[in-house]
């Protein structure tokens, strides 16, 4: 098919040259954003009296028609037809309405274009991504709601450390979360200018309305420098910056997960429907699903890294290189999709298993510190408490003891302040209840934990 920029050459592209430089393949997902571009453009060029309102509405007309036959699957994107999105949508457009469609592109390049139809694809999957979060966080503090009182471990170096709740684990990450969210919202403010206009680079003789069609496509500003608007690919990266930061989240979170589902934990069962079997091993339920969120999370790191090479060294303005900014964002942008879409019903599916994160925190001496800290609380300095009580928890481990086993007269051989009072001060719930610093494990504290996250979710709903 001839090319819509056919008139100054005298040969053919090459096939494989074809292959190599069409983007229609995966451009296309843009279709109803380049359709939605131009129909304000279009109607800008007829409010300026640039195009007559008889193209304008020729054109407006077209291009709905053209977006029901796509979204019909009424037309194939093949490279051998067209080069990029852009050019089909117009070629589509000038086949079915003659002249008008070929006004269309006054006063426009296709380096404007693509900047103003991936912005607008952007915008719209951040805000996806975002109502996935915030879902995500609303299954996290359902969860943690019911497990206010289930006492567990808490890590460090993956040693048992001290005595925190299933809830209290559930909501670092929900703040995590959090920050992602906000995150996101700082790239759609940071983004929330028109390129459209630029032009090919140096913006236009045509007396163009810019303010308008930031108006028809809902952006705040116009991109105050053509170089820049064409240029701009800032949006993406930090999108994929993002995006990065949230899947290291998740994959942190899901390596707990499988950590939780093994054996030697068993904290967790996940729900059959959220968890595979082996082909050979008959009593295995693999966490497939985690392991997959662990190991996409480079995909996206992929794609951030692709953006910042091919970004470092193209000078302004347009320069191919840029077409790259595509299939590395859209990867990012389906993968944290897809993890989003199965880690909340797998949260929301999956059996904690109490009981066990119990015994477990009463193994590995978590109540230590609080063991310090009632000796502390008696008069002895801190330094001295910790010191009795690491003899303590030696001679437990000699005897093969828990601090809750000691007999009285065996702590009081290491301190006379020991009294009957020491086994309520070592208990796990008086330890996760004592706890009511603010930020830390104690029921109460994690409620009012759970209500902040929760009243900033309704507080999104409100601004949807
Ligand atoms: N497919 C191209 C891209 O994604 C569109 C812009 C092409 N501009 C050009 N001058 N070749 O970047």
């Amino acid at each position: 098919m001839a090319k819509l920029w056919a008139g100054r050459f005298q040969k053919e592209t090459d096939a494989v040259v074809n292959d190599f430089n069409s983007s229609v393949m995966f451009d296309c997902r843009m279709y109803a954003e380049d359709i939605q571009g131009s129909i304000a453009h279009a109607t800008m060029l007829a409010q300026q009296g640039i195009i007559s309102q008889e193209d304008r509405d020729a054109i407006t007309q077209g291009l709905q028609d053209l977006l029901a036959e796509i979204e019909a699957g009424k037309i194939e994107f093949s490279p051998a037809l067209y080069e990029d999105i852009h050019m089909a949508n117009e070629q589509l457009l000038t086949e079915r309405i003659g002249d008008a469609g070929k006004r269309l592109h006054t006063a426009r390049s296709r380096n404007d274009q693509v900047a103003l139809d991936m912005r607008l694809y952007v915008r719209r999957e951040i805000h996806e991504i975002r109502a996935l979060v915030l879902h995500f966080m609303q299954v996290l503090c359902d969860v943690a709601e019911q497990h206010r009182e289930s006492v567990m471990p808490g890590y460090t170096h993956l040693q048992r450390a001290q005595p925190i709740t299933f809830a209290h684990h559930l909501m670092a990450y929900a703040n995590m979360l959090k920050r992602d969210v906000r995150r996101l919202d700082d790239c759609l403010a940071g983004m929330d200018a028109l390129p459209l206009g630029s032009g090919a680079l140096a913006g236009t003789t045509y007396p163009i309305d810019r303010t308008l069609v930031a108006e028809l496509l809902d952006f705040s500003a116009v991109m105050d420098n053509s170089l820049d608007g064409v240029s701009d690919r800032d949006y993406c990266i930090e999108l994929c910056s993002d995006l990065s930061i949230l899947m290291m989240h998740l994959s942190r979170l899901s390596e707990e997960v499988i950590s939780w589902c093994s054996w030697e934990f068993k904290f967790i069962e996940l729900d059959d429907a959220y968890s595979t079997g082996s082909s050979i091993m008959p009593q295995k339920k693999n966490p497939d699903i985690c392991e997959l969120i662990r190991g996409k999370t480079g995909r996206v790191y992929g794609a951030l890294t692709t953006l910042l090479t091919f970004m470092k060294a193209i000078p302004l303005a347009y320069n191919k290189d840029m077409q790259e900014d595509k299939e590395a964002t859209f990867e990012a942008i389906d993968t944290v999709k897809n993890c989003l879409k199965v880690i909340a019903p797998m949260f929301q599916t999956m059996t904690v298993l109490t009981e066990n994160m119990e015994n477990a925190a009463k193994r590995g001496f978590i109540n230590a510190t609080d063991c310090a800290d009632y000796l502390t609380k008696k008069g002895m300095p801190f330094r001295d408490a910790y010191k009795v009580t690491g003899t303590l928890v030696h001679t437990c481990i000699e005897q093969g003891k828990t601090l809750d086993t000691l007999t009285l007269s065996e702590y009081q051989a290491h301190s006379p302040l020991f009294e009957e009072d020491i086994y309520h001060a070592i208990d796990l719930g008086t330890c996760v209840r004592e706890r009511r610093s603010l930020g830390g494990p104690a029921p109460d504290e994690v409620s009012r934990q759970i209500e902040g996250i929760r009243s900033f979710l309704h507080a999104q709903k409100e601004e949807a």
